[in-house]
């Protein structure tokens, strides 16, 4: 009796390693070769390409917010500055959240929202609206793609906070639905218009920096004064659950726009390792009693990606360590190279500048920030140059977050393809199972899911679409 006990358990130990390894089909993954490769199934038939998707122009963008947390509010107090959209709808958990976004259109004399909802399903209702033509999104990260499929299966565009998905299973949700309906599904990614970050992005497609070899991008920020702030702690949850880079989307965002993923190259091979929770378990002893939870989620950890072109990234995450906030962005190219924190830096070790003067340039240090704001000046990005001045004034983030919505709406307002698109959401939020499953394999590589589906190189390079 005791043997065939012992026969059954270890049978069943067999199998849940087994399952482990080859979870959710079709979309799953299978390891061979010591390494990690996800399945990409072709695309259905009732699909299309949303490569350079534009939309019909919508002459006002009537926008549905769905969150009205800390950054759903935040939304709220740019939208009024929006020439070409207006909320409309309004819905969170609480209706006291619903009523404060209220009062804050009706301080910035801005219209009422003409429909609320509230409840863990009031958003359903707001998808069903037939007055809406955009879902916006600052809920909780798992809740992020059940509501935007809902909102694109019910007709409506879908702007959604970052990262827009938490496995690959819901970065596929996110393509196959966006294909299907023709509906936009934009992941808010605002790191993508600050300002330093987007006048690189103008030099490197000018050629300043020669050819890209490496790029870096980081999320690290201190979170222990905010981690109260969140509706019932689902950060904290979130992160005490999981290993991995759970908040890629800030770090490789930019990058990924400077090194033309799906444009041109793409993301082949992931590697992330991860250290320890010294902090993270420290962290949760002290928010829930020494012991209460293990802290999942390794204080640092580090994402090394090579592309199909040759070139490396490297992306770091890091919300529990007392350290300054940095979301590094480093471009290394053959001839020059750019950093953004700790200090704005830049070395060109070559090429023409044309007008701009400069010295100093031995390309082992910075040149002098003289010189550099001179060359950024040059070379600032145009929708940095017409958009800076309204973008400082209105704010989010110094401004960054007012450019991101404003193009989202210009763009949607013309008719335009959006700047980013439903591949670049499943690609940058795709690293959330992707650095987990490589570290729960022991830092295995993974070959990383083209969402594109062989398409990743019909566009030539990234372009910012404009009306003129
Ligand atoms: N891009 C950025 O710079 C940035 C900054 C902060 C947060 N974020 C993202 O914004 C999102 C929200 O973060 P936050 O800090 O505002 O969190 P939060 O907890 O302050 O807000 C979340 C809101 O969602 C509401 N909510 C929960 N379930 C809901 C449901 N079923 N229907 C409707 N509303 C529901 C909650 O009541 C809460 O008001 C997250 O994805 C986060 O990663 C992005």
């Amino acid at each position: 009796m005791k043997t065939r006990f012992l026969f059954l358990a270890a049978l069943l130990a067999l199998l849940t390693i087994s399952c482990k390894q080859q979870p959710s089909a079709p979309y799953g993954y299978t390891v061979k070769d010591n390494q990690i490769v996800y399945n990409v199934p072709p695309r259905p038939a009732d699909q299309q390409s949303m490569l350079g998707f534009a939309a019909e122009p919508i002459e006002h963008v009537r926008v549905g917010v769905v969150g009205l947390g800390d950054r759903g509010t935040g939304a709220i107090w740019r939208m009024p500055y929006q020439e070409f959209a207006t909320v409309v709808a309004l819905c969170d958990l609480y209706p006291d959240r619903v009523e404060r976004a209220q009062k804050v259109l009706e301080d910035l004399g801005a219209p009422r929202a003409i429909h609320e909802f509230s409840g863990e399903e009031g958003y359903k209702q707001l998808c069903e609206l037939d007055d809406i033509d955009l879902v916006y999104l600052a809920v909780p990260w798992q809740l992020h793609t059940p509501i935007a499929v809902y909102a694109m299966e019910h007709g409506k565009h879908v702007a959604i906070e970052v990262p827009a998905a938490t496995s690959i299973q819901e970065c596929w949700d996110l393509v196959n639905t966006s294909e299907r309906t023709r509906k936009h599904c934009m992941m808010l990614e605002n790191c993508c218009y600050d300002f330093f970050e987007l006048n690189c992005l103008n030099m490197i497609q000018q050629g300043l920096f020669g050819d890209i070899v490496h790029v870096e991008g980081s999320y690290c920020h201190n979170l222990d004064p905010y981690w109260d702030n969140y509706q019932g702690d689902w950060r904290m949850i979130y992160n005490r659950a999981h290993h991995g880079d759970v908040y890629p989307t800030h770090g490789i965002g930019p990058i990924c726009q400077d090194i033309n993923i799906h444009r041109g190259d793409k993301m082949d091979v992931l590697v992330a390792m991860d250290s320890d929770a010294f902090a993270g378990q420290a962290t949760a002893d002290k928010r829930y009693g020494e012991g209460k939870f293990e802290y999942a989620n390794g204080d640092h950890t580090t994402t090394m990606i090579r592309t199909h072109k040759g070139k490396t990234i490297l992306v770091e995450h890091d919300v529990v360590t007392p350290r300054p906030y940095s979301r590094m962005y480093q471009v290394v190219g053959t001839k020059g190279f750019a950093n953004k924190y700790p200090n704005e830096g830049l070395a060109l070790g070559g090429g023409d500048l044309g007008e701009v003067a400069y010295d100093d340039l031995d390309a082992e240090q910075y040149m002098g920030e003289a010189e550099r704001d001179a060359i950024m000046e040059a070379y600032k990005h145009p929708i940095i140059a017409e958009l800076e001045e309204v973008a400082r004034k209105v704010g989010g983030h110094g401004g960054m977050d007012f450019i991101m919505d404003y193009r989202l709406f210009y763009c949607l307002h013309y008719g335009l393809p959006l700047d980013q698109d439903v591949y670049d959401a499943a690609e940058w939020s795709c690293l959330v199972e992707l650095t987990e499953v490589s570290i729960n394999h022991g830092s295995m590589p993974v070959v990383m899911p083209d969402f594109t589906r062989g398409e990743w190189d019909k566009i030539d390079g990234l372009k910012f679409a404009t009306a003129e």
